[in-house]
């Protein structure tokens, strides 16, 4: 190491399992993907008021606020997208390492770009929510007016009119807000998630 003039001092840190006694917590990253107007930030805002009345400590990480930050010199070309993935995927590690789970929202339109943040996050700390809303609802929707501007060609590399979603193969959950409201969807992933984030003594 020392040929590189960096010095790490991880052995003098505190570790995870320090903080996650200190709040009483499993961390974990619970990584929600979907089309843009699926619903992501509605469900991961929803389960975040309910983990919070429960106790747990949480930071929501959404992609068009990591975009005004962290990410304000990417775009949407392949390439910027997984740059941006790889970014959110090594900032939730330090949050998982100071025992605070992260509920991530980014289309993450690919597989490998979940890959890539499923390897840097960790196989055991990484649960994969695809909110399953149909492209047809999510233009109808149009939230913020972004199909509008694609179809017309103002907007390009569009995930879902230009650029490509490919469906997640084996998500640890599906959700469907067509089948369920937000507020049902959400009940159903805190159902799920607390389970996996509650202290257990070693
Ligand atoms: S990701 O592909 O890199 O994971 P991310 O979740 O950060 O995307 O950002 C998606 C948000 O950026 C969308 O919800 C939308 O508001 C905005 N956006 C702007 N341009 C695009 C585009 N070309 N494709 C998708 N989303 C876009």
């Amino acid at each position: 190491m020392s040929e590189n003039n960096i010095y790490p001092v991880f052995d003098r840190i505190k570790t995870r399992e320090d903080k996650e006694k200190l709040l009483q917590q499993k961390s974990k990253v619970i990584w929600i993907t979907g089309l843009s107007g699926s619903g992501k930030t509605t469900i991961a805002t929803g389960l975040e008021d309910i983990l919070s009345k429960n106790g747990f400590v949480t930071q929501v990480l959404d992609g068009d606020n990591i975009r005004t930050g962290i990410s304000n010199n990417l775009a949407f070309t392949e390439e910027d997208r997984k740059e941006n993935i790889r970014r959110i995927a090594e900032v939730s590690k330090l949050f998982l390492n100071c025992g605070i789970i992260t509920i991530n929202c980014l289309i993450s339109p690919t597989i490998e770009s979940r890959q890539m943040a499923k390897e840097i996050i960790g196989d055991d700390n990484f649960i994969l929510i695809w909110v399953n809303t149909p492209l047809a609802i999510c233009e109808e929707r149009d939230v913020k007016g972004l199909y509008k501007k694609a179809r017309a060609g103002i907007i390009k590399n569009f995930t879902g009119i230009d650029q490509a979603y490919i469906e997640p193969e084996n998500p640890d959950l599906t959700i469907s807000t067509e089948k369920d409201t937000p507020e049902e969807a959400t009940e159903i992933l805190a159902k799920y998630v607390i389970p996996l984030i509650t202290y257990t003594e070693k």
